[in-house]
């Protein structure tokens, strides 16, 4: 079963078998089937953070498991959960819409909501972390179904429990998320204040900020429907500050942000362009000519190929300024 329409790299690579499910009964019909559960299934949203360098031994299941709904309130947030199947972008919508506040610097990333606390996604300044409150999730072997509290998740920069120890165990069925009537808006990212101000933003609304959000994001990243990406390659990674200091020294226009233990988190797209990638192509891979942390695919490339030139990347870039990239993207 080719899984080049399924990934949003277009790396054309095989499963053995395929399958959809649309409820966690469905999803327990199809775990009856031994073949389908060893070795580990692998449990596919929309594709958008993964990179495929050969066929998939196990069974690749897609989770197309639907629906938004309300599922309680207090004084001061509502609670909403929607289906691990649904569009991310739809459900930060769905609340956007009802003006509730809390999802709306992650308008536009792309993929399913079930795939969201997996690597805690995060953009100008929020994590899902900030707002979730619980999810649901069928352990793969006993086909039972458990809850994961915010704190049971293990939520860390681009980490989890699913994408660490919890690896290929679970599948995520739902995410419930926790959301404030009155919102509070997080603008201090630069770049959301100065796009506010071009659209002449006078007061601000979780409808603004999200139209802020998506006007940056179409502007710097790459259309996965026009050029084959997964987002970030690698992550931002985080150093002592005694290592900044140093690096500061030598080079005094790095890119950093201090952290609130005290360290400092790199801007790798920054180390990657300094380092000459910026816009490189070998073949059909490739770094993007706006943001050197992306890489791409013009559409003849394997997984293997984005690889290798990742592996050169972090090679070029630990040898430069001595700090190992790690990579965001799920390898397969
Ligand atoms: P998939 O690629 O299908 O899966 C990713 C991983 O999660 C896989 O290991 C898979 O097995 C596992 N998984 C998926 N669904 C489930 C489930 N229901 N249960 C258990 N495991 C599951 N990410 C950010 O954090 N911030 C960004 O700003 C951002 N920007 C992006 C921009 C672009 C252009 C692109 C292409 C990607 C970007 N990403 C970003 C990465 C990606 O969008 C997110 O990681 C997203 O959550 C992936 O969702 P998905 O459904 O496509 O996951
Ligand atoms: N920069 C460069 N050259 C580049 C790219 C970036 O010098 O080619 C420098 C610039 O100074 C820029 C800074 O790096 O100001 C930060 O760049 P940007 O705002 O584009 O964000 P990022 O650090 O590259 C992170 C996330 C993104 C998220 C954005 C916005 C990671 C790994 N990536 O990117 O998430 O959308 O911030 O918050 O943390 C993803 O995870 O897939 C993803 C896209």
């Amino acid at each position: 079963y080719s899984l080049k329409a399924l990934n949003t790299f277009g790396m054309d690579e095989k499963a053995r078998y395929y399958a959809t499910f649309s409820s966690a009964e469905e999803l327990r019909g199809l775990l009856d089937d031994a073949r389908l559960r060893m070795p580990a299934p692998l449990i596919l949203g929309g594709g958008s953070n993964i990179l495929l360098t050969r066929p998939v031994q196990g069974a690749v299941l897609k989770n197309e498991i639907r629906g938004i709904e309300k599922t309680g309130e207090d004084a001061e947030y509502v609670y909403v959960r929607a289906g691990a199947g649904e569009n991310w972008h739809r459900f930060v919508q769905y609340c956007v819409e009802r003006g509730w506040g809390g999802l709306e610097n992650l308008s536009l990333i792309p993929g399913n909501v079930g795939a969201g606390p997996m690597q805690n996604i995060g953009a100008y300044g929020t994590e899902i972390r900030d707002v979730f409150y619980t999810l649901e999730a069928m352990q793969l072997k006993e086909k039972k179904i458990v809850s994961f509290s915010n704190a049971e998740c293990g939520f860390g920069y681009r980490e989890s429990v699913f994408k660490k120890q919890y690896r290929q165990q679970f599948a995520i069925l739902s995410v419930t998320c926790r959301l404030l009537k009155q919102p509070r808006f997080n603008i201090a990212y630069g770049a959301i204040r100065q796009e506010l101000e071009t659209m002449g933003v006078k007061e601000l609304s979780v409808r603004a900020v999200s139209e802020a959000v998506i006007r940056i994001r179409t502007a710097k990243l790459p259309d996965p429907a026009k050029i084959g990406n997964a987002g970030s390659f690698f992550k931002n990674p985080e150093v002592a500050r005694e290592k900044y200091e140093q690096l500061q020294k030598d080079h005094p226009d790095i890119v950093a942000y201090p952290l609130p233990e005290g360290g400092y988190k790199l801007a790798a797209g920054w180390l990657i362009e300094q380092c000459g990638w910026k816009g490189y192509r070998e073949g059909d891979a490739g770094v993007h000519a706006r943001q050197a942390l992306v890489l791409v695919n013009y559409g003849g490339a394997s997984g293997a190929d984005i690889y290798r030139l990742s592996e050169k990347i972090a090679e070029s870039v630990a040898q430069r300024y001595g700090v190992q990239l790690e990579r965001e993207v799920n390898v397969y």
